[in-house]
């Protein structure tokens, strides 16, 4: 692809904006059409789509990454389509066959070349395939069709001035019910957090904590991230729950901690009020791979981890490996990166 965009890289922040190419594919009578990339990115559907009324629709999110020799490619893609296959089943969607996601995913980024941002810049072009109950319907029942879409953005690197720890507070409402949605990506999780969210910033955090919807005791997701802490005799702790959503950062970091780093790694709970077994904190998620968590508010007791200013060195070392296969600059674990191109 030739083409040149004007982007000014650094400047790249999260916000929308419309490439040239996405990928739709639609689901009729029990099956996938082929897909196609189309250029349009207004999408007509009836007024009585399922996703407009009851929430059925699923999403995900992932990364192209240039790397030094201007090759691109795709972090784990087979972990977003099973993740997006487990949120389906959970709203009586159909599956999308994994390897129809993966070649949309490739299809929209070789298409959308021109705006997958230099190596070195730390800016990515963010993926977000969705799916969407459509066609006539109105009683709560899965819908009869079905639109599958990759579009694409190109995204600043989430830190800018190098990695910086910031502060959370523990939210007395909760995302995901017991065993609800939790663990399933779908948008009424988000459209939940909303109003929390907006309190957390009000109060001057970076956003808020959420516990487990069921005693309020232990940790869950840290905003749209996965939480993990490291002992004092660095083991990697990160809790368990049926309503904390996978996150493929979260277990790819569990894998290099214990494979690359020689780390002991738990899943378990992590009670609010037992912060001080971990020296170090953070949130964990595509957006930022590791967000070090300064400290927590609970009540009225603030907590501070590592340092409010400065990262941990064991939260440093787990973002620089990870940052590095992702770029294509560390050597990964066998499966984990597809080449586009
Ligand atoms: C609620 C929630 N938790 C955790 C994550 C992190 O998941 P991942 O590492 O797969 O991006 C995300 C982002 O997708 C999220 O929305």
């Amino acid at each position: 692809m030739s083409k040149n965009v004007n982007i000014d890289w650094s400047k790249l922040g999260f916000s929308y904006m419309k490439t040239d190419f996405r990928y739709i594919s639609k689901w009729k009578d029990g099956q996938w059409d082929d897909g196609k990339l189309v250029e349009d990115n207004q999408i007509s559907i009836s007024e009585a789509s399922t996703a407009l009324h009851y929430g059925q629709q699923c999403f995900e999110g992932l990364k192209a990454y240039r790397t030094k020799d201007g090759s691109i490619q795709l972090f784990r893609p087979d972990q977003n389509a099973k993740r997006m296959n487990d949120s389906c089943k959970r709203i009586m969607m159909p599956g999308i066959p994994e390897e129809k996601f993966i070649d949309a995913c490739i299809q929209v980024v070789k298409a959308n070349e021109a705006y997958v941002p230099p190596y070195g810049t730390g800016a990515t072009l963010y993926l977000r395939p969705f799916m969407i109950g459509i066609g006539d319907n109105i009683g709560v029942k899965p819908a009869p069709e079905y639109l599958f879409c990759v579009f694409c953005l190109p995204v600043g690197p989430y830190f800018k001035g190098g990695m910086t720890p910031v502060n959370f507070i523990i939210s007395e409402y909760d995302r995901a019910a017991p065993y609800g949605t939790g663990a399933a990506k779908v948008g009424g999780n988000y459209a939940g957090s909303l109003y929390p969210h907006a309190l957390a910033v009000e109060k001057g955090f970076a956003d808020c904590i959420y516990l487990d919807p069921l005693t309020h005791t232990k940790i869950e997701e840290v905003g749209a991230a996965n939480f993990f802490g490291i002992t004092k005799d660095d083991t990697f702790v990160t809790p368990v729950s049926p309503s904390i959503l996978p996150s493929i950062t979260k277990y790819s970091l569990m894998y290099l901690a214990k494979e690359y780093l020689g780390m002991k790694v738990e899943e378990r709970d992590v009670l609010v009020d037992r912060l001080d077994e971990f020296k170090e904190a953070g949130a964990c998620g595509t957006a930022a791979v590791i967000t070090p968590i300064g400290g927590i508010q609970h009540k009225d007791n603030f907590h501070v981890f590592y340092s409010e200013t400065e990262v941990g060195p064991v939260t440093k070392k787990l973002y620089n490996t990870l940052y590095g296969i992702q770029f294509g600059d560390v050597e990964e674990p066998e499966g984990w990166i597809v080449k586009v191109k």
